[in-house]
């Protein structure tokens, strides 16, 4: 079996934590009877500085041709200033929308092992296991008009759905509850805003489809609070764009750090794309210290949901599991009784983990 994988790596940390999972997936090809052929197109800030667009054709193109993606991250100080439309974080949202990618899954489970890493109590995050099934190519980020009126004295952002959108996104839901723990939470803002009110009604009727899930609504202000109170109350959590933006980076601090958290962003019937949670982090970008994990277990939601290895994805995710139960970790997790190690370290020590399965 061969397979073509895009590989995006953007800006900042993205350049180092796709190398990584390039090589962890080079060790899973030498393990097992799989070939991957890679090839690297330009995204976000680097793609304005050789390109002068943060998605070029180019990219959209190799995307469109391979059987799936592998982003690393977008963004950084240095384009911060830039117009709207020459900004890192347009080239993502250009990639998601081209390829059609409304459904994000961004898996949170912590290990065992760092419980401790959390600045939560233990017996608090003991046990949590949840999904965050975020819609990604509608809502706010994608709203028209979004402009500044006025003489730039008044702004307009839309919020805009159609029915349709929210269904897809809600099936894709309720679909992940059932293989999991057959429990749904709603995340909207129904008390005020019109879109939630129809995202309500459309998960009422969707539920009859699905009558061995349960399923609670529970207004987003709540729900960012519940995530850190009583996290194990959560199985599958739904919600749209902007919201599931938010309560994921919050989510992250139940498995002690944004650089564990993974996501696969998947279409109907076209190429997923594979991206960490976390962005380009410019405060450690080019030390070497990033947390390649996030990105290590994007690739295993690869091997899964794009190509249907799940012997593979489960010797990668395995082996991360016995090096962080080894004690090792990067700088962002705090393990004081740990083993600290950098990018490259953490990377040779999961490859060895594979290695040493088979
Ligand atoms: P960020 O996620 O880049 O960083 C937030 C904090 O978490 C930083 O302190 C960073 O050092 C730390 N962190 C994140 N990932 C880490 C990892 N793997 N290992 C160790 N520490 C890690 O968010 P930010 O600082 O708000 O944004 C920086 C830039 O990234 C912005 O330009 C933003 O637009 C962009 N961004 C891009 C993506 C993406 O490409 N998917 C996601 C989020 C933010
Ligand atoms: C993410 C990021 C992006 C988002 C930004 C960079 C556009 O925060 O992937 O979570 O908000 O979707
Ligand atoms: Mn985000």
């Amino acid at each position: 079996m061969s397979k073509k994988i895009a590989m995006l790596p953007g800006d900042g940390i993205g350049v180092e934590v796709t190398k990584a999972a390039k090589q962890v997936l080079e060790a899973i090809s030498e393990t097992y009877d799989i070939n991957f052929e890679f090839s690297t197109y330009d995204i976000g800030g680097s793609a304005i500085d050789q390109h002068g667009t943060p998605l070029p054709k180019d990219t959209v193109k190799g995307c469109k041709g391979a059987d799936a993606v592998l982003l690393g991250a977008v963004g950084g100080p240095k384009w911060d200033q830039n117009p709207s439309d020459l900004r890192p974080e347009r080239g993502l949202l250009g990639i998601r929308k081209a390829l059609d990618l409304y459904a994000n899954l961004r898996p949170v489970k912590g290990f065992k092992q760092l419980v401790h890493a959390s600045p939560l109590k233990e017996e608090i995050i003991q046990g949590s296991d949840l999904l965050i099934v975020r819609e990604l190519t509608g809502g706010l980020y994608f709203g028209k008009p979004s402009e500044r009126q006025d003489n730039g004295n008044a702004v307009i952002d839309t919020l805009s759905y159609t029915k349709e959108e929210m269904e897809r996104i809600i099936d894709k839901a309720f679909q992940s509850a059932q293989i999991r723990n057959q429990h749904l939470t709603s995340v909207d803002k129904a008390n005020v805003l019109e879109s939630s009110k129809l995202w309500r009604e459309i998960v009422e009727e969707k539920r009859k489809e699905y009558p061995d899930v349960t399923v609670d609504h529970v207004l987003v202000d709540a729900a960012a609070m519940k995530l850190i109170t009583d996290p194990t109350d959560f199985d599958v959590i739904v919600t749209e764009n902007m919201f599931g933006d938010i309560l994921s980076d919050e989510a992250s601090v139940l498995t002690g750090s944004l650089g564990m958290l993974p996501s696969a962003s998947l279409a109907e019937n076209g190429v997923g794309l594979y991206e960490p949670a976390h962005g380009s982090a410019p405060d450690i970008a080019g030390k070497g210290i990033a947390n390649p994990i996030a990105m290590i277990l994007s690739a295993a939601m690869m091997l899964r949901y794009s190509f249907a290895l799940n012997d593979e994805a489960n010797a990668i995710e395995s082996a991360v599991e016995s090096v962080i139960n080894q004690n090792y970790h990067t700088a962002d997790l705090n393990n004081e009784n740990g083993q600290l190690v950098n990018t490259e370290e953490m990377t040779r020590l999961i490859i060895q983990a594979i290695k040493s399965v088979d």
